[in-house]
């Protein structure tokens, strides 16, 4: 999915942003405006942590002394940093929504790595890079904006020999999930697969899996406790309680039937 939001699609583990601020809190304002006044400030926009950041790096292991880095749908710049910090590399941080573009600039000097990271508005599908010119491509909970298999194909030429690719990615645990994780998920994430499809799908486009990873319960909690909060305090501020129970669907569908689906990283190399 891409574009522009629409009410029904504007889930944020499966987020469409637009790159427009959402208006002052005294106006009215639609479903996808209070999408993103509730998505305002909060530390990610998808399930993960520092901690499986970091993860994910070992599991890629060996790079070059300092790694050319791009975080794909980069919001604000939660791993960016940690990449930052941990590789001693360059990271560009791509987005199309300028404020989290910005905060993530913010967070990069707060953490005293803005000397490691560019920031750059450009879209995920059509990457302004050299072919072969990352050493790692890294894209947590964004993939899904063009589609796991379309990414693929997309972002490989960008790869350097050696490089590696790491995502995150929304999946169903089960061929056949319960009616209301579909009706939530389907119309957002229609092309949504199990792990196993989506391992057979990157074989077959010619990557080496390396790694798969199932994200913890504690990676969705550091992404819906501070959601949590901010819906708490909007609704405290008197903001209407409807449209800020759309926004927290996600959590709720997520207590009724996270059995169902999960964020499942990926680390991926192109098969010579
Ligand atoms: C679910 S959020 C994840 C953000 C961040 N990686 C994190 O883990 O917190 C997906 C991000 O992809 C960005 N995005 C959506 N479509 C995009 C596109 N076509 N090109 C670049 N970024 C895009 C959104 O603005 C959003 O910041």
């Amino acid at each position: 999915m891409s574009g522009t939001p629409t009410e029904s699609d504007a889930g944020s583990a499966r987020p469409d942003l637009p790159a427009e601020a959402p208006p002052a809190p005294d106006q009215g304002r639609g479903q996808a405006d209070m999408f993103l006044l509730a998505h305002t400030g909060l530390p990610r926009e998808a399930p993960g942590s520092e901690a499986t950041t970091a993860l994910l790096l070992q599991l890629v292991g060996a790079l070059p002394a300092r790694p050319r880095i791009v975080d794909i749908g980069c919001g604000t710049g939660p791993a960016t940093v940690v990449l930052a910090q941990l590789t001693g590399g360059h990271v560009t941080a791509v987005d199309l929504y300028k404020p989290f573009l910005e905060a993530a600039a913010d967070r990069a000097t707060a953490a005293g790595v803005a000397d490691q990271v560019t920031i750059l508005e450009a879209s995920m599908d059509a990457l302004p890079f050299a072919p072969g010119s990352a050493d790692l491509l890294w894209a947590e909970g964004s993939a899904y904006f063009m589609g796991f298999d379309a990414a693929l194909a997309a972002w490989r030429p960008l790869l350097a020999p050696g490089g590696a690719l790491v995502l995150t990615d929304a999946e169903w645990l089960t061929p056949d999930p319960s009616p209301g994780a579909q009706a939530f998920w389907t119309p957002g994430y229609p092309a949504m697969r199990t792990t196993a499809a989506n391992v057979a799908a990157a074989q077959q486009a010619g990557w080496t899996v390396q790694a798969t990873y199932v994200l913890p319960d504690s990676d969705w909690d550091e992404y819906y406790g501070p959601l949590s909060a901010r819906l708490a305090t909007l609704r405290a501020e008197g903001l209407p309680p409807e449209q800020l129970d759309q926004v927290g669907e996600e959590i709720t569908i997520r207590a009724a039937h996270g059995n169902d689906y999960a964020y499942t990283a990926y680390v991926l190399r192109p098969r010579a």
